[in-house]
């Protein structure tokens, strides 16, 4: 009989927690907090969830999370987030936020923090949910910010386990912002990047060598590169890919043609994530029954999960207790 996907123990490292709003919740958040938005119900706002590409998505991504005002909003978001996660077989969640786009529509960044804070504690309370939040610079915004936004990470130093690097891909290389990760590298944070969802290959080149990053988030282009799949496989380099994600934003065809499986019977390392499951479809638990349909054995999908806990930020003896 088929393993139950569900309850498969696995980590999520690709989770923009933005990207958990549901229409519903947007709603509800839009009601309370007397924010307009150009859309008269749900229903409206659930229909708009369809996009041509990644911007697309972003433009709709960003308006929705103009809802988000207090600290209990952020708590409500990311406490859904977990109790489904959570049902979906997920023990260790390594969560992204986007702060400088809180920040620079006026909610201060303490604000955020305080509610994904709590979350973050509940959800090991009241889940047994490992993990903690990553501070992604958005790549589309000055460098300057990237510096003004990370000083504010680094001044609450504990409450973050790292920083990456999301928003539009193309025309931002990895390459601006070596220095600010840099910084990061100092201070002792762990480093991610997407690289390679929409832009070239060449970033995740760009990515490993200038911004010296731990994972890479999506990565997916690797698999047109020789080269650089012998380098991931060589390496401990884990690659959080994204399935429903890449086929909603148009990356990839259809998950037939996707190059996840390929790239895991290549040796690297990659993983199954959700990226904005609110938005593309589903959760984690749901890309991999997605992904049973396009073609995925059991085994494969018992050394994706692996992968993902390996992959983690997590300490050895919580690794040790989820393999
Ligand atoms: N921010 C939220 N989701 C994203 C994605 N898929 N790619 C880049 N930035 C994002
Ligand atoms: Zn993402």
């Amino acid at each position: 009989m088929a393993i139950d996907l569900f309850r498969l123990p696995k980590a999520e490292l690709h989770l923009h927690i933005e990207g958990t709003l549901e229409p519903e919740t947007v709603m509800e958040l839009a009601d309370a907090n007397g924010v307009r938005l150009p859309y008269p119900d749900e229903d409206a706002l659930r229909a708009a969830y369809s996009f041509r590409d990644l911007q697309e998505f972003l433009d709709l991504y960003y308006s929705a999370m103009a809802t988000l005002l207090t600290a209990d909003d952020f708590h409500l978001m990311a406490s859904r987030y977990y109790a489904t996660a959570a049902a979906q077989g997920v023990k260790h969640a390594e969560i992204f936020c986007d702060p400088q786009a809180h920040v620079g529509r006026g909610v201060r960044f303490e604000e955020m923090l305080a509610g994904l804070t709590q979350a973050v504690a509940d959800a090991e309370r009241d889940h047994g949910i490992t993990g903690g939040i990553i501070a992604c610079i958005l790549r589309d915004q000055p460098v300057e910010s990237a510096h003004a936004i990370y000083d504010q990470v680094l001044a609450h130093r504990d409450s973050f386990i790292g920083i990456g690097l999301d928003s539009a891909e193309r025309p931002f290389p990895p390459e601006l912002f070596t220095d600010v990760f840099t910084r990061a590298g100092r201070d002792g944070f762990k480093r991610v990047a997407h690289a390679g969802e929409e832009g070239p290959a060449s970033f995740i080149w760009t990515a490993l060598d200038t911004l010296g990053v731990d994972r890479i988030d999506h990565g997916v282009r690797a698999a047109e590169d020789e080269e650089l799949i012998g380098r991931l496989a060589a390496s401990d380099i884990a690659l959080t890919v994204c399935p429903l994600s890449n086929v909603a934003l148009k990356g990839v065809p259809d998950l037939e043609h996707h190059p996840l499986l390929g790239l895991l019977e290549r040796g690297v390392k990659v993983m199954i994530n959700s990226d904005d499951p609110a938005y593309f479809g589903g959760y984690v638990g749901d890309n991999f029954l997605a992904m049973r349909v396009a073609g995925m054995t059991d085994a494969q999908a018992i050394r994706l999960a692996h992968n993902s806990i390996a992959g983690s930020f997590a300490s050895a003896e919580r690794k040790a207790a989820l393999h």
